[in-house]
C-alpha cells in the first residue's frame, strides 16, 4: 500500500464529531513499513489528538522511531498544514530532509519538508551548555 493510500483510507474512521474535519496521515519508516493516523477527538476538547500523533503512536508501538516520509490529507479546498504541536512532534523523528506532502482529497499537493514546517526547531543540543 502507498502512502498517499494509507492516509486516505485511515482518515475514513476519524472521529470528529466536534470539528466535523477528517484528517488522514501516513509515514513511511526506514523497514519501508507505513503506519497511519486519524485525528480522535474528544468532548474536553484539548485532549483531542491530531492525526500526525496517531501515526506516530502507530509507528512507535511498532518498535520504529524514524520518519522517512510523512503526507498527511484533508478534505479541504488547499492542502492543510500539520499544527504547531504536530510539527515538533514530526522534528522528533525525522531528518529535516524528510518530506511531507499535504494533499486535499482532490488531489491537490503540496510538498514541504519537516524543517520548512519548522525553522528554527528547538532540539536536544538546546539543553546543552558545553
Ligand atoms: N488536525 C489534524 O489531525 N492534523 C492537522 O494537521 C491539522 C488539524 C485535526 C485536529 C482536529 O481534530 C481537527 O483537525 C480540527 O482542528
Amino acid at each position: 500500500m502507498d502512502l498517499e493510500k494509507a492516509a486516505r483510507d485511515v482518515r475514513e474512521n476519524a472521529y470528529v464529531p466536534y470539528s466535523r474535519f477528517k484528517v488522514g496521515a501516513a509515514l513511511r519508516a526506514p523497514s519501508g513499513r507505513i503506519y497511519a493516523g486519524c485525528n480522535v477527538e474528544n468532548v474536553a476538547y484539548p485532549e483531542g489528538t491530531c492525526a500526525e500523533a496517531g501515526a506516530i503512536a502507530a509507528m512507535v508501538a511498532a518498535g520504529e522511531t524514524e520518519i522517512v516520509e510523512a503526507y498527511v490529507i484533508a478534505d479541504s479546498a488547499h492542502p492543510v498544514p500539520p499544527c504547531g504541536g504536530c510539527r515538533q512532534k514530526l522534528a522528533e523523528f525525522a531528518k529535516g530532509g524528510a518530506r511531507v506532502t499535504l494533499a486535499t482529497l482532490e488531489g491537490h499537493t503540496l510538498e514541504t519538508t519537516v524543517a520548512e514546517l519548522l525553522p528554527g526547531a528547538f532540539g536536544a543540543d538546546h539543553m546543552d551548555r558545553t
